[in-house]
């Protein structure tokens, strides 16, 4: 099958399409044909090895040490089962089907391989396959983050970074929630920002200092640490307790994340935001693109 090898670290360069065995699914798994995948932060930190000295050894203890252990990147996924193995019970040759596997990654392949019990579900009905893979990393990072907050209608909640991969979906999803919900992004992004339901949008470049003072009962930083910002200090300062980052720890993510984003899908409540996309042959380009850090929504990767 065609598939796309991360050869070493370094830039999107190390990224190399190649011919490589089709995977047979074990017992417990199924076998996705893959159909559209997405170009993710994740992705590109991983390929870049981009991560401060202080976790250089664990990182490479854990991924690989000058490449990874596990050569085929992507962690999203949307396709068809192509096979199953013997003993699984939940899905059946052909279904439509997407999901995330954030630690055996295997996604920038025409054919990827888990078990049945990991984060794969039956796609939204309402979705095509490149709609579909601009759900998964978006709206299970944004749940996970934004879980234990146990926002109620009505409250005030404000997304910073609101045009990106994971704020595309928390603004959808703190709404679904009976939120008001403020938005905050760059000016080529306001409008979008509006489409998807904020009730007030802060275009960053024209008010840098965010008035700390405003009160809100939650606060996500959907841009996280590494883009940094001119405002994000003073307002995690003045909503101790009630500010969470995109950056505050490992996410955890799970099937039943994924079901609930499949029925907001299906509601209407979660529309999959989609920049650009890329055949897998130029998933270099499409890395170099979600590395300039502003990137609308999702940078999808169709397969086969
Ligand atoms: N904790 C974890 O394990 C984990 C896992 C995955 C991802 N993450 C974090 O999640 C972050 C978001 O991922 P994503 O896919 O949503 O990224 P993304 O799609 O690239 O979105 C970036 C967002 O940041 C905004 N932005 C960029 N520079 C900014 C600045 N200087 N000030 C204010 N806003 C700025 C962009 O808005 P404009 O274009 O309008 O400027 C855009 O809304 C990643 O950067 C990563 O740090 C964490």
């Amino acid at each position: 099958m065609k598939a796309v090898v991360c050869t070493k670290y370094g830039p999107p360069g190390v990224l190399q399409i190649r011919d490589v065995q089709k995977p047979t699914p074990k017992e417990n798994e199924v076998c996705v044909r893959v159909r559209a995948t997405a170009a993710t932060v994740s992705d590109c930190v991983i390929r870049g090895f981009n991560v401060p000295a202080a976790f250089w050894l664990p990182m490479a203890l854990v991924i690989g040490v000058g490449k990874p252990r596990k050569p085929i990147l992507g962690m999203v996924f949307a396709g068809e089962v192509d096979s199953v193995g013997k003993a699984v019970t939940s899905f059946r040759m052909s279904e439509k089907v997407f999901g995330f596997d954030r630690f055996d990654f295997g996604t920038y392949a025409e054919f990827k391989c888990l078990s049945e019990d990991k984060v794969l579900a039956r796609m939204p009905a309402n979705l095509g396959f490149e709609e579909a893979a601009a759900i998964p990393y978006g709206g299970l990072l944004t749940l996970a983050f934004i879980g234990k907050a146990h926002i109620q209608t009505g409250w005030k909640v404000l997304v910073y970074g609101a045009s990106g991969s994971v704020g595309t979906a928390a603004v959808q999803i703190a709404k679904s929630l009976g939120a008001t919900v403020t938005g905050v992004c760059g000016s080529s992004n306001v409008e979008l920002v509006e489409s998807l339901g904020a009730d007030k949008v802060i275009d960053y470049t024209k008010n840098a200092h965010l008035d700390s003072a405003d009160a809100y009962d939650f606060v996500f930083d959907a841009v996280g640490k590494r883009k940094g910002s001119m405002i994000k200090s003073a307002i995690a300062q003045s909503h101790k307790g009630r500010y969470v980052s995109v950056d505050g720890g490992s996410p955890k993510v799970t099937r039943e994340d994924l079901l609930l984003l499949k029925g907001l899908a299906e509601a209407g409540k979660l529309r999959p935001v989609i920049d650009r996309r890329y055949p897998l042959e130029q998933i270099a380009e499409a890395h170099r693109y979600v590395e300039s850090g502003h990137k609308k929504g999702n940078v999808i990767i169709t397969v086969g």
